[in-house]
């Protein structure tokens, strides 16, 4: 039996994904050791190969086959774009993908203005602005602290995720449009899900299962 190889986007999400997993009897002892400066990790009961990557990164891996599964934000897959199949919602990190700015920009996004966006997720803005609302804008690619963008005058609104609302609250800013829900999503690579078929299969219900 080969190995089969998960992508986890690292941080808080890797971590719940592991909590999740020993709910199906698949646990990785030596990824708890917070000293580790190792990259992969293994389970050899299952015959699993675990490693960390920068959340946009993990689309990557999987497309190409280096990982047959990851796990990773609906954000980050929507933003990447990449050819994978997006298997299981895990229900995890639920928020939302908002248009977001100063209740003043309500009007410009009415009368569909020339306006300026900001956002982390150039893709995601220009899909929702150009292909869904048919209204051009400029979109501005920023890398963090998006909502600073508004109240510096860099752009009248922007492309966010807002979960409780209260980074918008602290800064006089509001949702302005939803575009999408956001969860952390399993996807997994074309030929292997084809090749190992009945193992991810498995993995998938054995998830499902503790999910619902
Ligand atoms: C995210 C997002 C918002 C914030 C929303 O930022 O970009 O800024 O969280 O959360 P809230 O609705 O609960 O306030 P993150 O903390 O990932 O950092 P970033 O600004 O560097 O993107």
């Amino acid at each position: 039996m080969r190995y089969l190889t998960i992508a986890l986007a690292k941080g808080r999400l890797a971590k719940n994904t592991m909590e999740l997993f020993e709910k199906i009897g698949i646990s990785c002892e030596e990824m708890k050791d917070k000293t580790t400066r190792k990259l992969i990790f293994v389970n050899e009961e299952y015959k699993l190969k675990f490693f960390l990557a920068k959340a946009g990164d993990v689309p990557t891996y999987v497309e190409y086959g280096a990982a047959d599964l990851g796990v990773v934000g609906k954000d980050t897959i929507l933003e990447e774009g990449r050819k994978l199949l997006e298997v299981v919602d895990l229900n995890m990190g639920k928020c939302k993908m908002c248009v977001c700015g100063p209740k003043s920009a309500e009007e410009l996004l009415k009368h569909h203005e020339m306006i300026r966006v900001a956002s982390k997720y150039p893709n995601i803005a220009k899909d929702y602005f150009y292909n869904k609302k048919h209204q051009t804008v400029e979109i501005i690619k920023l890398n963090g602290s998006v909502e600073l963008a508004p109240i510096v005058g860099l752009s009248e609104v922007i492309v966010d995720i807002v979960e409780t609302g209260a980074t918008l609250r602290e800064n006089g800013l509001t949702v302005l449009e939803e575009i999408c829900p956001l969860s952390a999503r399993m996807v997994v690579n074309h030929v292997s899900m084809q090749m190992e078929n009945e193992r991810i299969m498995k993995l998938i219900a054995d998830l499902k299962n503790v999910l619902s």
